[in-house]
């Protein structure tokens, strides 16, 4: 393992990650010990059309994936509308590689309880709902034990702290489908029907939750906001880049040393990166990645200084995503994990749409029968039409995402297809996976 260059170390900047290895930084009163609870006091003193601005004048985007600017979200929940407002925090983290949120509720559940509240009191909201997915049985513990002792210290309920706001806050735990983690599905699946995304507009802003004004935004999101109340919304953006404001949990994962979250300032590279995590895997040489989740274009070794914020993504031809770096070598295989990505997309898929159902339907027949050495190089025509009629034609984001793997790993790694169809590399799936293949 080599050792991480100091002016590399430097640029850890641990913020919502500052409490994890606290020993029981998840309980209230170490937390309160560790300047918890102090951001609600100051965030009650101020008018909630302030906070907004606050969170604005920071230049928080959303952690959940499309990076959408918080403080505009917030502002758009009508006022004086006579209708319940509803903040609902998403906790469905079903993307693969992303692990961020899992941590921070099971390590740090307080910091997130504090800054429902917040959020709730900025944009008039007296419930709020927690929506966590079925699996995170621990982490749902954690957050259940952090609201009633938020409860018992009377910073949830009735007249918080005296200063008259009202909230209720509910864990809801789902049944686990990576659909409920787009925004709509999950309002459908917290309303108790089936969790399907719902068409647009009308949006949650306007008809979220039991067609009321909603805010949805991601755990992380959330989290932010105890820290740039207290902090300011100049410190916040002394970190990151300009338009990328404030620290970034990048989870890296797959073929580094040290596997695991790396807070740091948006806009580091990944080669600081992978220095920080202890450099590639003996005998591993970096040769793809996924900037944030499997559902963002795959980029190579070539653009291992790309800054990691919303832009410098974007300009290398992907996107920021959910910051979830996995990590592949020179022996791994592209075309096998798109197929490993696929199948997990053709489960999930909801089947509300034809171009997602029906594509992801077929593509992973014919990777299987690529991966067991009966392709044809027109199979790789078939997978980029098919990829191309799903993509930007799906109801939703899923459809997208799926075709996204198959796309970027036709563009930059034709070969290691041809490898399979022309016989040069030996076939990874046996017969038995063909059946049921057409
Ligand atoms: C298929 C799919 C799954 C998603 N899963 C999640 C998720 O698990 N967590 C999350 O915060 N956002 C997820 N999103 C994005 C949400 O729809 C939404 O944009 C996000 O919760 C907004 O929060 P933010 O503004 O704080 O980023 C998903 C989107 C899609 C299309
Ligand atoms: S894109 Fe897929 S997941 Fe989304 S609505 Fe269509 S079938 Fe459902």
């Amino acid at each position: 393992m080599t050792q991480p260059r100091q002016e590399v170390l430097q640029k850890l900047t641990p913020v919502l990650t500052k409490r994890w290895l606290s020993p029981d930084a998840w309980q209230i009163g170490v937390y309160e010990q560790l300047d918890g609870y102090r951001a609600i006091r100051k965030a009650l003193d101020v008018h909630p059309d302030d906070l907004i601005q606050l969170i604005k004048d920071s230049g928080l985007r959303g952690r959940g994936g499309a990076g959408f600017p918080t403080g505009l979200k917030w502002g758009f929940i009508p006022q004086g509308d006579g209708k319940p407002h509803y903040l609902v925090i998403n906790a469905d983290e079903g993307e693969p590689g992303t692990c961020k949120d899992l941590p921070l509720m099971t390590y740090d559940p307080h910091s997130l309880v504090e800054g429902a509240i917040i959020a709730s009191y900025a944009i008039r909201a007296n419930r709020a709902f927690i929506y966590i997915r079925g699996e995170a049985v621990h982490a749902a513990r954690r957050l259940r034990n952090a609201v009633q002792e938020a409860y018992a210290k009377g910073y949830l309920g009735k007249n918080i702290l005296g200063s008259g706001f009202d909230l209720d806050l509910v864990v809801h735990s789902g049944a686990g489908a990576y659909i409920c983690g787009e925004e709509t599905a999950l309002l459908d699946s917290l309303e108790g029907f089936r969790g399907q995304p719902r068409l647009r507009p009308p949006f949650p802003a306007i008809a979220g939750l039991y067609a009321s004004p909603t805010v949805v935004n991601n755990v992380g999101t959330i989290a932010s906001v105890p820290y740039i109340v207290l902090g300011g919304a100049d410190w916040w953006k002394s970190m990151g880049t300009e338009k990328s404001s404030g620290p970034m949990i990048y989870s890296l994962s797959g073929r580094v040393v040290n596997p695991g979250q790396y807070e740091c300032g948006l806009g580091i590279t990944l080669r600081e990166l992978i220095e920080l995590a202890g450099g590639m895997q003996p005998g591993h040489n970096l040769k793809f990645w996924t900037p944030g989740g499997s559902s963002t274009p795959l980029l190579t070794a070539e653009h291992i200084d790309t800054p990691m914020d919303f832009e410098g993504v974007a300009a290398a031809g992907s996107i920021l995503g959910t910051t979830a770096m996995q990590i592949f070598s020179d022996q791994d295989c592209p075309v096998y994990n798109t197929w490993r990505w696929l199948e997990f997309y053709h489960h999930e898929s909801c089947g509300k749409c034809t171009p997602c159902r029906e594509g992801n339907y077929w593509m992973v027949r014919t990777y299987r029968r690529i991966l067991a050495g009966h392709g044809t190089v027109k199979d790789l025509d078939t997978l980029q039409d098919t990829a191309d009629n799903i993509f930007g034609r799906s109801f939703c984001g899923l459809g997208d995402g799926a075709a996204t793997p198959v796309v970027s790993t036709l563009k930059w790694f034709r070969d290691d297809y041809l490898g399979y169809i022309e016989g040069r590399t030996a076939p990874r799936l046996s017969e038995k996976s063909l059946v049921g293949a057409h």
